[in-house]
């Protein structure tokens, strides 16, 4: 045959490597950690096999474990030892996460990055207090499944989120991601950080993130499921993808310096727009759910857990990420 073009030519082993567009470093990852004031005992978590709620005393053990693998930065994720209707013990100096960072940064050189958000201290498990009359609705909320008129209060908790990132910062943390989509979270939290000494501490926006199915194993793992209702009225729908851009844009406007797209290989496309339309690192979480999808296909033998982890994570860079959150992290650096 008189073929002029030949892809396969550069399909042989030697050099598929030098023609190839992307690859995975154990720097691109930031680790997920849970540590629970709780417990005295690690914790497995059962829709996550292979990760653990770890008591305070194992939070530096649980570090040193991932820094181990290559990985360099972590994510610290709080269940607190009491929850109330304003989720509290989020801000409080002695809190887990608090105390968690604080004993993670003098004892290892790991970056901490902390998960600013409501849902595991507030007793109902939403992302911030309820306006005022809306737990009068509790039971009909419960029944419809639906958010309805029941809502969050934006206002009320970008007071809460101030506290809680200045009280993340005050113990050590050198990045602070606010989970809650709330409107104009970023912005407050960027000037509370500034006025109480911390301009160096940097601000990862979950900037684009969904109303999602994927974060089911998650919310058993840090106790954070809403007793009523959903997150839909202020999680995204997973239609839209223009808003994402404009969400982002205001949280740049804002001040974040990483922006953050969750899940992430449902919405692909929200990281390729992103990674297009602003000179920002782009993040993405490769969500609770994402793991335990692979791992339940996994462990029938449906798939090959490693090479579809690693397959995931690389269409993930692909697509525009540069960092990425996943709970394959540490299997996943030490193979690369
Ligand atoms: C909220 C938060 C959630 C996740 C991270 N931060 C859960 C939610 O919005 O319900 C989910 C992460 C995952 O599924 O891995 N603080």
């Amino acid at each position: 045959m008189d073929l002029t073009h030949r892809p396969r030519r550069l399909r042989k082993d030697r050099i598929r490597g030098l023609v190839s567009e992307t690859s995975l470093e154990p720097s691109d990852f930031i680790a997920p950690v849970f540590v629970d004031a709780t417990t005295d005992e690690r914790v497995p978590i059962e829709s996550m096999p292979g990760h653990e709620r770890v008591p305070l005393a194992e939070a530096v053990p649980r570090v040193e474990e991932v820094l181990e693998t290559g990985v360099q930065a972590v994510m610290l994720f709080g269940i607190p030892r009491s929850k109330d209707a304003e989720g509290t013990r989020a801000w409080v100096d002695d809190g887990v996460v608090q105390e968690a960072t604080r004993r993670i940064t003098d004892e290892t050189d790991a970056y901490v990055i902390t998960d600013v958000c409501l849902c595991e201290y507030t007793e109902h498990g939403h992302c911030g207090p309820l306006e005022a009359g809306a737990r009068d609705y509790e039971g009909e909320q419960h029944s419809s499944g639906a958010s309805g008129g029941l809502t969050v209060d934006n206002d009320a908790t970008l007071e809460s989120l101030e506290r809680i990132a200045v009280s993340h910062a005050d113990a050590g943390a050198e990045m602070v991601a606010p989970s809650g989509m709330m409107d104009g979270m970023v912005g407050f939290i960027r000037t509370a950080l500034d006025r109480e000494g911390h301009a160096d501490v940097a601000v990862m926006s979950y900037a684009a993130k969904y109303e999602s199915a994927f974060y089911g194993p998650f919310r058993d793992a840090a106790d954070g499921a809403p007793s009523f209702g959903d997150r839909r009225h202020y999680q995204m729908d997973p239609a839209n993808r223009r808003e994402a851009t404009r969400e982002v844009r205001l949280d740049v406007e804002q001040g974040a310096d990483v922006l953050m797209v969750k899940p992430a290989l449902p919405y692909l496309d929200v990281v390729s727009d992103l990674r297009r339309e602003f000179e920002h690192p782009v993040a993405a979480y490769n969500v609770s759910g994402e793991y335990a999808m692979l791992q339940a296909a996994g462990e029938k033998g449906w798939l090959d857990l490693e090479a579809a982890a690693l397959e995931s994570l690389l269409s993930i860079k692909r697509a525009g990420a540069d960092l990425i959150l996943t709970y394959f992290a540490e299997d996943v650096a030490p193979r690369l």
